[in-house]
């Protein structure tokens, strides 16, 4: 049974108040200084070549999707009630049949292995050790089956208007082991990111002096991670894209191996739904005659999201597509990702109706900088932003937020 609001009495053991404080206190001065995702962001940008840095961060084209992701939330402002006892406030989560410690996880990032030494494992062990779930993508360099014993049970899938490459791939999918299957809808073609080239950034990776050169320049990268990885695990392959594995990132026949993205279609899906026992997710839905037929068809989740700004230039921000999605699909599960920083974000989009979060680029710069350590602390820096702010708003459970707790911000928002 769904139940997303619902919250148990229970807070996950690295929450406890007073364990908090101290476990805090002995962490090393390196972990410490991080004091919101914001902070792994900047170290991030610092640590990668400009190339890497550049992949993560950009949007397309003008950008006005991955400004909007963010203005979106400072658009809405909070409004707390007071004198409400909180002291047992909660904020864990059931999800699919699985109780969280707080109500986001980390999104499917591609290429994350490259970022970040053995960066699939370590995103799935902290999300696991941190009690949040971590969606492993579809472009990931580590085979899901090794992923899937760290902890994951969330796999995303990029795929071809081919059913019977589809068919193969879940089949791979669920022997492995995982539970819920995210397929992203909003890909049928590559976008149009002019950072990457304007980085020298491409897949296939084209090796030449400059990227030569950004390598150098990030040396903690260069030996911490792309080295590292070539002399004990050799060159990284699309592992995941398919049932069998896919070609190694400097491979000329990357882009062809993807296969027909574009002619994907709500037919394909109803196949998957018949064929998956699991729980079944849309990612990339931002309509809500989408959100209906994905119900229609058997769906059983959705996440709003632009990709983080990364597809559709001036695709509209999740946060302001969700109010009509809510309204539209009531009962069914919705999430949501997109310029997701702040415990006040996560609130404010429960607030809007969503009953789950993802974050991504933080928690893979976070990877990146110092593996799965720092992603369990950015895990945890979100989740007592979350469980203060409930405490600041008045409220003991996420199922009690509502458009209630929402004011219109004075300032109008400019995407442009
Ligand atoms: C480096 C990077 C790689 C990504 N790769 C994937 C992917 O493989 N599959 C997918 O569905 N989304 C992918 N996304 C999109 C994220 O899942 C998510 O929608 C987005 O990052 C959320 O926005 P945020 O980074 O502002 O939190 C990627 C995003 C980034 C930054």
């Amino acid at each position: 049974m769904i139940d997303p609001k619902s919250s148990a009495a229970t807070a996950s053991p690295i929450l406890k108040t007073g364990h908090v404080i101290a476990r805090d206190k002995a962490k090393p001065a390196a972990v410490r200084r991080y004091l919101s995702l914001d902070d792994f962001e900047r170290a991030g940008r610092r640590h990668l070549p400009a190339m890497l840095s550049g992949f993560v961060d950009g949007g397309t084209e003008t950008e006005a999707a991955l400004r909007g992701n963010r203005a979106s939330f400072a658009a809405h402002s909070l409004v707390p009630r007071v004198l409400v006892d909180t002291h047992d406030r909660s904020c864990t989560t059931t999800l699919f049949n699985r109780v969280y410690a707080a109500p986001f996880g980390i999104a499917p990032m591609g290429i994350t292995a490259l970022c970040a030494y053995r960066g699939d494992l370590a995103l799935s062990a902290a999300a696991a050790s941190a009690d949040i779930p971590m969606i492993l993508s579809a472009s990931s360099l580590i085979p899901m089956e090794a992923v899937r014993k760290t902890g994951t049970h969330w796999f995303q899938a990029y795929l071809p208007g081919d059913q019977p490459r589809i068919d193969a791939l879940v089949d791979r999918v669920a022997r492995a082991g995982f539970e819920t299957l995210v397929v992203t809808v909003d890909i049928p073609v590559p976008a149009n990111r002019e950072n990457n080239a304007r980085n020298g950034f491409s897949v296939p990776l084209e090796p030449s002096i400059r990227l030569a050169l950004d390598g150098m320049t990030h040396p903690s990268w260069l030996f911490g991670t792309a080295l590292r990885t070539l002399l004990q695990h050799g060159m990284p392959h699309f592992e995941n894209m398919d049932a069998g594995r896919g070609p190694p990132i400097l491979a000329r026949d990357v882009v062809r191996a993807v296969g027909p993205r574009d002619r994907l279609t709500w037919e394909h899906l109803a196949a998957i739904r018949k064929r998956w026992t699991g729980s079944m997710v849309i990612k990339g839905v931002l309509s809500a005659a989408d959100a209906i037929i994905a119900r229609e068809t058997g769906i059983d989740g959705i996440i709003i999201s632009n990709h983080g700004g990364r597809q559709l230039d001036a695709a509209v921000a999740p946060l302001i597509a969700l109010p009509s999605i809510a309204a539209a699909v009531p009962g069914m599960t919705i999430m949501l990702d997109g310029g997701v920083r702040r415990g006040t974000d996560v609130l404010k989009a429960l607030a809007l109706g969503a009953h789950f979060v993802f974050v991504g680029r933080p928690f893979l710069y976070a990877a990146a900088v110092g593996g799965e350590a720092l992603v369990h602390h950015a895990a945890k820096l979100l989740t007592e932003e979350i469980r203060r702010n409930m405490a600041l708003l008045g409220i003991r459970r996420l199922s009690e937020l509502s458009h209630a707790h929402l004011a219109a911000a004075a300032r109008s928002m400019d995407r442009n």
